[in-house]
């Protein structure tokens, strides 16, 4: 029987327990000597530990298929951190300290003899560190290991069924989480063959950035914005994410996927039901999922012979981000020279409810576009054409409310205003609130949020079965038909805000986008 943690101060809406109370566990992550590890993973973990955030007795175990030592395997671990993290990396103290924390077990994959070993070390880890048992696996593999991964740990027993008060297993899911919708839906059946939902903790790294989760704070938090949301004052909402990034030696996976599944089925889909929820009962997480799994199942499907009208796809040519010249995306190292992978998708989306109905959602993702930005616009409809909206001295134009997500992170209200001096000119002007200004401090990265909220067990910030399931739903007809129909594949250059829209039926033609 686990020993019990004090409990922390709780009330019906506290949603993440204070870091001091986390409980101890082992932290196994496959595929550990891969990117995101090195980028993203040791980072934050490195990072939390400097703060006091991790448990006290922790390890992270690495479980992967390179030959390496427990001493070398942190070796590498440093160098990873001194170029992704340079800051992180003169703390030499705290790093020494951090490592003894850094295991690593060398094995295949898809090898059960390996599993066993994992579960005897993790027994012995038990003991020397007073881990309770806990376990945290974390699958950071690339995609198609997911399955074999989640198999051998049935067949080695290392998946415990939770007990109240007894030690617990939880599996953290990296993106993507299938390719389609039956894929997703098979590699739902595998875990759920080991693990009970609440045990699953899928990531879309979004979740955990702030902002994103000021969009409730924004929405519920605040009477006046509640008043105007819906189809009575919003014209339309546009969702943004853009990247002046190319293929950055990814190009093996993301032409297999392209932009609509990387970023648009998760990122955007995420931002877009959190915009478009209801209220939730309490912020507990299975009352904000249920509220945004509603959001995907009102979402109009788009027909085969719609396509056109309501998507674009394109991929970028040669062109310039800032003052650098790129190369196009077929002539990127590692891209398929036949390739027919969009790096830049756009949709327009109808929620069918009571709140939206007759509001167009645009949602554009893409990669090689002029900016980092990843946003939200909301549009309101103009002011009827009377008094001010009759003077040619008046530049009046709709209020539009912007959720900047990425970078310079902050919210601003585009309003009209009176121009001091004699007559009357009104001009749009803008009310801007920032993070940085505000708060005085960084803003954390996702994963810091995403890990301390596993090892607690708070799955708010990550996503449920049916929610991956109804995103899919949403997407797979689109990437099926775009596959099927002859609906072009545009071309961008690199450094533009996405394809010139000739189609006279696309809603996206006379689309005033509003970029940042
Ligand atoms: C990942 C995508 O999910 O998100 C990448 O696979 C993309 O292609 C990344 O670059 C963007 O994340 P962020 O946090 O930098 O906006």
């Amino acid at each position: 029987m686990a020993e019990k943690l004090e409990n922390p101060p709780q009330t019906e809406n506290s949603v993440t327990p204070p870091s001091q109370y986390l409980p101890p566990c082992a932290i196994v992550l496959f595929g550990a000597t891969g990117d995101l590890t090195r980028r993203k993973l040791i980072p934050a973990f490195f990072s939390l530990y400097r703060q006091n955030q991790l448990p006290k007795q922790m390890v992270i175990l690495a479980f992967a298929r390179k030959t390496k030592t427990d001493d070398t395997f942190r070796n590498d671990l440093y160098e990873a951190l001194q170029e992704f993290a340079p800051d992180l990396a003169t703390d030499l103290t705290g790093w020494s300290a951090f490592e003894q924390h850094l295991f690593y077990l060398q094995s295949q994959l898809d090898d059960p003899e390996g599993y066993l070993r994992l579960n005897q070390q993790l027994l012995e880890m038990d003991k020397s560190h007073q881990l309770q048992g806990n376990r945290l696996f974390y699958l950071a593999t690339p995609p198609e290991l997911f399955i074999p991964v989640i198999r051998r740990i049935k067949g080695a027993g290392l998946s415990q069924i939770p007990s109240p008060g007894g030690p617990w297993t939880r599996i953290v899911v990296e993106k993507p989480f299938g390719f389609d919708l039956p894929s997703s839906q098979e590699l739902d059946r595998e875990l759920k063959n080991v693990f009970a939902e609440e045990q699953i903790f899928r990531i879309d790294h979004y979740l955990g950035k702030e902002t994103v989760q000021n969009i409730l704070a924004l929405r519920f938090a605040n009477r006046l914005f509640e008043l105007m949301w819906s189809q009575q004052h919003i014209d339309n909402v546009q969702i943004t994410v853009a990247e002046t990034l190319g293929m950055e030696g990814r190009a093996a996976y993301f032409d297999t996927v392209g932009i609509l599944r990387d970023m648009g089925q998760n990122h955007a889909l995420q931002i877009l039901s959190l915009i478009a929820m209801e209220p939730p009962v309490n912020l507990q997480a299975d009352a904000i999922r249920d509220e945004k799994v509603k959001v995907l199942h009102s979402i109009r499907p788009i027909q085969v012979h719609e396509v056109t009208k309501y998507t674009t796809r394109a991929r970028y040519t040669a062109g310039r981000i800032g003052d650098v010249e790129v190369v196009g995306y077929r002539d990127e190292p590692g891209v398929r020279p036949n390739s027919a992978t969009e790096t830049y998708a756009a949709l327009m989306l109808s929620i069918d409810n009571w709140r939206w109905a007759g509001v167009p959602f645009y949602v554009r993702v893409g990669k090689r576009l002029p900016k980092r930005y990843t946003g939200v616009s909301i549009v309101l409809k103009n002011i009827p054409d009377v008094l001010y909206a009759r003077l040619d001295c008046a530049d009046v134009e709709s209020n539009v409310l912007t959720l900047r997500i990425q970078p310079n992170e902050g919210v601003s209200l585009r309003m009209s205003a009176k121009e001091p001096g004699p007559g009357i000119l009104i001009k749009p002007v803008e009310m801007d609130f920032a993070y940085q200004e505000t708060f005085g401090k960084p803003i954390p990265d996702a994963y810091q949020r995403l890990l301390v909220d596993a090892i607690a067990g708070d799955p708010s910030l990550f996503a449920r079965g049916d929610e991956v399931e109804a995103a899919w739903r949403l997407i797979t007809p689109i990437l099926n038909n775009w596959t099927a129909s002859s609906v072009g594949l545009c071309e961008y250059p690199a450094g533009a805000w996405g394809p010139p829209i000739t189609d006279k039926d696309s809603q996206f033609r006379t689309l005033q986008w509003i970029n940042p």
